[in-house]
């Protein structure tokens, strides 16, 4: 069955695998107009490059083409395919253990699905994270398209382990400040307690997890689709789709599972002659609708299952019992890298919902939403690293 496309009017397919010549995606649905180049896209994608410090040493410069729906720096209204080719590739770490499956990895669901000689166990194939690099690439096409409303997606490092983030990033600037962060963090203090946790994790051989926040700022309300495509249920999916990811919280909602009602104290009032919510306690969106409020969700990341302690698992050849080291090149936190691809699976999500409810131009951008897409991707740029 076809599970590789996401989106209504934004509609984003991938393709790929981790150790083929390349990774890509088709995004149909861009209008035309777009100012859009490798750039725009290479920037995004700098942000998620493995081989920066203390994630996975394999060296990919990931240098995005754009082979299609872009003719003199601007979309067309075709489909934009972007490609991100793979050239780091050691396939040799798999060979010793093509028969012995990670027990957290796709592995074996993969070879129980796809059989022994239908499945690419190089690197996790099609199930490895380095399908969201294409994912990132249509992200960066999304959040510029965003900009044309002023909708600005900032997602950031909230814990690994225990270390936890204590304060939500309260304006646009300081959220998007963590894109210069080297683990994306928004705390310089909290920074370093998770660098050195990480450095520790990694020279021990081990891995750890954490946990992504996300903040969508500028949202109009209303947004989402009841009753199954609300949105909350639609970024839920996207944000689980990524590799690792095993929950979704909307808002505080894991806190608010173990508290009482009056605890709560929620309020609507007026501010300025708007209906605002006091607290914004439900991340932006109730009843599946946006609020108006700055959207907050939480996406929770295990620890990487490729470690380089003993782990136990079978043998497909001789169903014995048996233990493997992992070699290979891996993260030894999912959630550092996982940061720009919250953030671009987020973008994918908003930019269709608000061309579903009319506010971006799905044929040709208008002059004012150029205008304001220039504006506010310039602060995108502002918070970029600069190799
Ligand atoms: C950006 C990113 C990088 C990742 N890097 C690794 C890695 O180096 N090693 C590994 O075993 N898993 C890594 N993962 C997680 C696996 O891809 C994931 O655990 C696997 O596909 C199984 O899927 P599941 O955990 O969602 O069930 C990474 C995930 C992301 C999003």
């Amino acid at each position: 069955m076809p599970g590789n496309s996401l989106g209504l009017l934004f509609r984003v397919t991938t393709f790929g695998e981790s150790h083929g010549p390349l990774v890509g995606v088709v995004i149909d649905g861009v209008p035309a107009g777009l100012p859009l180049s490798k750039d725009d896209v290479w920037l995004e994608l700098k942000l998620r490059r493995p081989g920066q410090y203390l994630t996975s040493p394999r060296r990919e410069s990931d240098e995005p083409d754009i082979v299609s729906g872009v003719f003199n720096g601007r979309t067309i209204g075709s489909p934009v395919t972007i490609i991100i080719r793979n050239r780091d590739v050691v396939s040799q770490y798999y060979e010793d253990i093509r028969f012995k499956p990670r027990p957290l990895h796709g592995d074996l669901p993969a070879y129980m699905k796809y059989g022994v000689d239908s499945w690419d166990y190089r690197g996790g194939g099609r199930l490895s994270a380095r399908e969201t690099a294409a994912r990132v690439a249509a992200g960066a096409v999304a959040k510029k398209l965003l900009c044309a409303r002023g909708v600005i997606v900032v997602s950031y490092l909230y814990s690994v382990g225990d270390v936890e983030l204590e304060r939500t990033p309260e304006t646009v600037d300081v959220a998007l400040r963590t894109r210069l962060s080297p683990v994306k963090c928004p705390d310089p203090d909290l920074e370093q307690r998770i660098l050195s946790l990480l450095r520790e994790v990694q020279e021990s051989g081990d891995s750890i997890g954490g946990v992504v926040e996300t903040l969508v700022f500028n949202v109009p309300p209303g947004l989402g689709d009841p009753v199954f495509d609300k949105l909350k249920a639609d970024l839920a999916k996207a944000i689980l789709s990524i590799p690792g990811c095993l929950a979704f919280e909307l808002g505080e909602g894991i806190r608010m599972s173990k508290m009482r009602g009056s605890e709560i104290d929620e309020a609507i009032i007026v501010r300025d002659g708007v209906l605002r919510w006091e607290k914004n306690v439900q991340g932006g969106i109730i009843g599946g609708l946006s609020t108006g409020e700055i959207i907050k969700f939480r996406a929770y990341f295990k620890p990487t299952s490729s470690i380089r302690k003993p782990i136990r698992t079978v043998d497909l050849e001789t169903y014995r019992e048996t233990t493997i080291t992992v070699k290979g090149r891996h993260d030894p936190c999912i959630a550092v890298r996982a940061v720009p691809v919250v953030e671009a699976m987020t973008a994918i999500i908003l930019v269709d919902h608000m061309m579903r409810a009319g506010y971006i131009s799905t044929d040709k951008l208008t002059l004012q939403e150029l205008k304001n897409i220039e504006t506010y991707w310039s602060l995108y740029r502002k918070y970029s690293p600069k190799s």
